[in-house]
């Protein structure tokens, strides 16, 4: 069907469409209003949240697993500085982070000792109580919109139809087949664009039903209120500081998904990505032309 519009989710063709299957540089129907609308206020909430997160960890930039921090004093993580440079320790590697995590230098020249500095924070300058409001509000808006997105995407199909995966796709050859692509820089094209790719889906999922619940199931064990009506929780998660650590490495994972996502939207096109990710709109990239045989070549039969 050339230059038609068809309503096509990832995944999902109709039979009756398949007359007129769309190809290359068609415009179909790729995300749902409900996935949309909750990917921005996602990646919003998250930004917000993670720089709050950063100048909540400034009042004690320190990590230890347990129930007890500081005393005895032995933290896994650690955020400081020594020598005129700031110093990210874990366990007994210690790495030199120059002017950037654990000593930054202010416009003025003067050095300031801070695990992150203020253009990572929410605020920009040392307020544990303002940090903590910010997280706490919009704590509350990743929480209700990730519930209205993981119900309306069980209602209408998505989760099943387009993230989960399909027996065969979690085949090792698969699997490698799909990392080399990946390694080439090969994206589908045509109709094979529409579906989400099984590294795609590996990446989504474990946003989604892992780092999310556990950074919500650990921020709740961390919040006075919680941690005395909830108290069990703090023990499921091994100790109050524990919560705390696995709460910083789901974070630290997110940032990590975010980078690659970033990079894969880049190279994957990023106009048509995201225009998809804002109107539903998304152009079918055009399917690569085979190579012309050479002059005098043989084409095999
Ligand atoms: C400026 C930042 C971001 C951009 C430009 C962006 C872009 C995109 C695009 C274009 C897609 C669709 C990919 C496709 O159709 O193949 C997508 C999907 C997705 N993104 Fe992002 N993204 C951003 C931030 C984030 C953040 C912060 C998260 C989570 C922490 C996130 C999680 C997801 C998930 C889970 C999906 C799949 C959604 C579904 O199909 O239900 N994104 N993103």
């Amino acid at each position: 069907m050339a230059n038609g519009e068809m309503v096509m989710e990832p995944d999902s063709m109709p039979e009756a469409l398949l007359a007129g299957i769309p190809v290359g540089g068609d415009r179909v129907r790729r995300h749902r209003l409900s996935t949309r609308l909750w990917h921005w206020l996602n990646a919003m909430t998250v930004t917000i949240m993670l720089m709050s997160g950063l100048m909540i960890f400034n009042a004690h930039p320190r990590l230890y697993w347990g129930q007890y921090g500081a005393n005895p004093d032995t933290p896994w993580l650690e955020i400081g500085n020594a020598g005129g440079h700031g110093v990210l320790r874990i366990g007994s590697l210690a790495l030199n982070t120059g002017m950037v995590l654990g000593l930054t230098r202010r416009p003025d020249g003067s050095l300031h000792a801070t695990a992150f500095p203020g253009w990572m924070t929410i605020p920009t300058s040392y307020s544990l109580s303002d940090a903590r409001m910010w997280h706490l509000a919009f704590a509350l808006v990743l929480v209700a919109a990730l519930l209205a997105y993981l119900v309306r995407s069980v209602i209408n199909g998505h989760i099943r139809r387009d993230l989960a995966m399909r027996r065969g796709e979690w085949a090792p050859a698969h699997l490698w087949a799909d990392i080399k692509q990946h390694a080439l820089l090969r994206f589908p094209t045509g109709l094979a664009a529409l579906k989400y790719n099984p590294l795609q889906k590996i990446a989504y999922g474990a946003v989604l039903f892992v780092m999310l619940p556990l950074v919500i199931a650990t921020g709740t064990a961390l919040s006075p209120g919680m941690d005395a009506r909830l108290h069990w929780l703090v023990d499921v998660l091994g100790g109050r500081q524990s919560a705390r650590s696995v709460h910083f490495l789901c974070a630290a994972g997110l940032v990590g998904f975010f980078a690659v996502h970033i990079a894969m939207v880049l190279l994957a096109g990023p106009i048509n990505e995201v225009r998809s990710m804002i109107t539903g709109w998304y152009v079918l990239p055009k399917e690569r032309r085979a190579k012309a045989p050479a002059p005098g070549e043989e084409i095999a039969a």
